[in-house]
Order: C-alpha cells, then structure tokens, then sequence
C-alpha cells in the first residue's frame, strides 16, 4: 500500500514541532499525531507545556508528575508516551546543572526575582520547552518527539524565546546592572522601560529589590556561558535536517494570514517546514453525501453546500499560496470536543487521510492528466 505523506514525514524525522496560533488545535494534532506514529511502531513521546493541561485531558492521563508516563491502555504496534512539563521545575533543574552545586546556584534559586523571573518572563514556557526537547533528544530514548508548543498570542513567540531569554543573560546587560550604584540604577531600571521589571519593582519595594536584583545578575554572570550554549544547542537541533514543523491553523481569514506569516518566518529562519494543516476545516458529516428527502431540510442542506463550495475557493488560493512539496491538508470539524484516546484516534485517522488526499496531492494529479 503507498504511505501517506504523513507516514514518511513521521518515518524520516525525529522531532515533529507543531506550531500555530491560540486554539487552533496544535494540543490536539501533536496527540493524533503521538497516537499515528505509535500505531506506525514508533516510540514516541508527546511533550506539551500547556498549563490548562489540555493533552492530558484528551489523552485521559492521570494524575502523576508525568515527565514522560506511557500511555497505559496500549494497543499499538509501537509505545506513546506523554510529558507534561513543569516549567519552573526545568527551569531551576536547568540553573542547577550549569551551575552545579555551588553557592551561585543556591543563591540564585532563592532569589526573589529569579522566582518571578523564571516562570512569569515572557518566553520562560517557550524556552523551558525546548531546553526539554534538547535534552530528550540528545538522550536517545525515543524514536520519535512531537512537541505541542504552548499557547501564545503569536505563534512566532516561541521561536524567538531562546533569543529573549538568551538577551536577558547577556553579558553586557548583566554589567550594566552590577555595575551600578543603586540610584543611579533604579532611574536606568525605569528609563530602560522594561515591564516585567517595572512591575516586580511593585511587588519587591525599596533595598530589598535592589538587592536582590544586584543578587539576581551577580549569580546568573557565573552561568552565562551555559545559557548561550544551550541557546545555540536548541538552535541546532531546531535546524537538523531531522527536526520539522507542521503549521496548525483555523479555516478563517485572519488565521489563515498568520498561517502565511508564520511560514515566511519559517522560511526566513530556515526551518523545515513539513505540511500545513488547516483544522476545522469542515463538517465532519460533510463527508458523508446524503440527500434529504424533507423539503425543509434538503433546503438547509444545499445552503451548507454551497456554503462548503464557497470555502472551496478559499482552500484553493490560500493552499496555491504554498511551496508544491509541501502538502495542505485539511482535517474535520467533529462538532464536539475530542476526547480521550479512542477520541483522538479517530481525529490521527482523520490526519492520515488528509495527508492522502492534500493539495500537493491534487495538482501532482491534475498533472498528471495534462
Ligand atoms: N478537529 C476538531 N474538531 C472538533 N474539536 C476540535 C478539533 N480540534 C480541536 N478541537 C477542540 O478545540 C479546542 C482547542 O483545541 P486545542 O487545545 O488542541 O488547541 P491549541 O491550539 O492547543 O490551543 P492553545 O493555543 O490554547 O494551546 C479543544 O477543545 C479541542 O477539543
Ligand atoms: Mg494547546
């Protein structure tokens, strides 16, 4: 039997990343596709840092501090295996290792700011998500990782975290700050107009926030040079020609723009780009051809038809947009919320068969015929 595209995007790569906007269904696809790639005989793990916990409800994981637990209804050929991250837990794992057992560790995981700093920073979730997936895969112990990336306002957020995280303990910042008297270095705080600190100089009031901001820069200089390893290692295996992206989005207008923008960061980035997913895009039981005999509902019927052949145009210009090896497939609306593991086989099925039947698909067809 031929394989679908699906198939040999899951046979030829180690790291599947899915990314896309808010709610467009990444939690959802990174699990269909956990599930695909273990049927396939992979072992596979799903990584997700979502704090609503979406992955483990769809899957029906338990309670357990889950850093890795393997589905325990299995019924494939191969193993699927679920991570749900704590952010602050690799965060602090992460300082521990490049700054060992020393002083500067202690003394900057008990730093106030560090614990702001750490989980409420924008891009920690992103950067700490993919720390994991740097360690994971340099571990060896599955064949396949699908990270499900967090939800963010913009999809770009979590490629750009290393960077800002990587900023933050940049080695000039970091001078600018310990060098400082403390007057002085309060108006640099403020005219440096940097929210995140602005608002913790709210919470932590007077010397004790100078102190601990003096504190906070003087312990992370000592693990300066780790943090940009890491940012580089990330950027390395975000770049191997194993790693690829599969871009998620909605079937309306403005998600499709950001699916396209996205792309072009992609693209710009030299990423891999691997197959475009359009979720929702249509009624499931729009599958189904069926021709009501009721007027009445015939009627309704032929509306949502037409309706469907409108959207067909949409479908065609945004997937003619799109680079010919590189499938857009569209997946099912199932009117309902899919649940647990039967739930989310039937959404990998749906997966499969959107890969078989994509665009690249159809014009390598018409093709053919001409
Ligand atoms: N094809 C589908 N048919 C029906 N419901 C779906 C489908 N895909 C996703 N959903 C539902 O849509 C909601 C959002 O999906 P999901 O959590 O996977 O999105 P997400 O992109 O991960 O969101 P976030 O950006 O918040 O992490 C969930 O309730 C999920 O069950
Ligand atoms: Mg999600």
């Amino acid at each position: 039997m031929k394989k679908s595209s699906l198939e040999e995007i899951i046979e030829k790569h180690k790291i599947l990343i899915c990314v896309g906007s808010g709610g467009v269904g990444k939690t959802t696809l990174s699990a269909a596709l956990g599930v695909r790639a273990a049927q396939l005989g992979k072992k596979v793990l799903v990584m997700t840092i979502d704090p609503s916990k979406r992955l483990k409800i769809a899957l029906g994981v338990g309670d357990e501090q889950s850093q890795g637990v393997k589905i325990s209804k299995q019924r494939y050929a191969g193993e699927l295996h679920v991570a749900i991250l704590d952010a602050q837990t690799i965060f602090d794992e992460f300082i521990t290792s490049a700054a060992g057992d020393s002083e500067e560790a202690k003394a900057l995981l008990n730093n106030m700011l560090y614990q702001q700093l750490s989980t409420t920073l924008s891009g920690s979730q992103e950067f700490t998500s993919l720390l994991q997936l740097s360690k994971i895969s340099t571990q060896d112990e599955y064949d396949l990782l699908v990270l499900d990336t967090p939800p963010a306002q913009h999809a770009v957020d979590f490629l750009e975290a290393p960077g800002k995280i990587g900023a933050l303990f940049e080695e000039q910042i970091v001078r600018w700050f310990v060098g400082s008297d403390q007057v002085g270095f309060i108006r640099k705080v403020i005219s440096a107009g940097t929210k995140t600190v602005f608002s913790l100089l709210e919470k932590i009031t007077g010397s004790r926030f100078i102190h601990e901001l003096n504190g906070f820069f003087r312990s992370i200089r000592s693990i300066q040079n780790k943090i940009s390893e890491k940012t580089s290692l990330v950027q390395k295996i975000l770049l191997d020609s194993s790693t690829g992206f599969l871009l998620v989005t909605g079937f309306d207008e403005a998600k499709l723009r950001e699916a396209e923008q996205l792309n072009l960061y992609l693209e710009d980035k030299r990423y891999h780009m691997l197959g475009v997913v359009i979720n929702r895009a249509f009624p499931k039981w729009f599958l189904n051809k069926i021709s009501p005999q009721e007027p009445k509902v015939a009627e309704e019927y032929n509306k949502w038809v037409n309706y469907q052949q409108q959207r067909e145009g949409i479908f065609k210009s945004f997937s003619s947009k799109w680079r010919k090896d590189i499938p857009v497939a569209r997946v099912p609306d199932f009117n309902a919320d899919v649940y647990g593991l039967d739930g989310i086989e039937v959404v990998a099925n749906e997966l499969d068969c959107a890969f078989i039947t994509n665009h690249t698909n159809e014009l390598r067809a018409e093709e053919q015929k001409s």
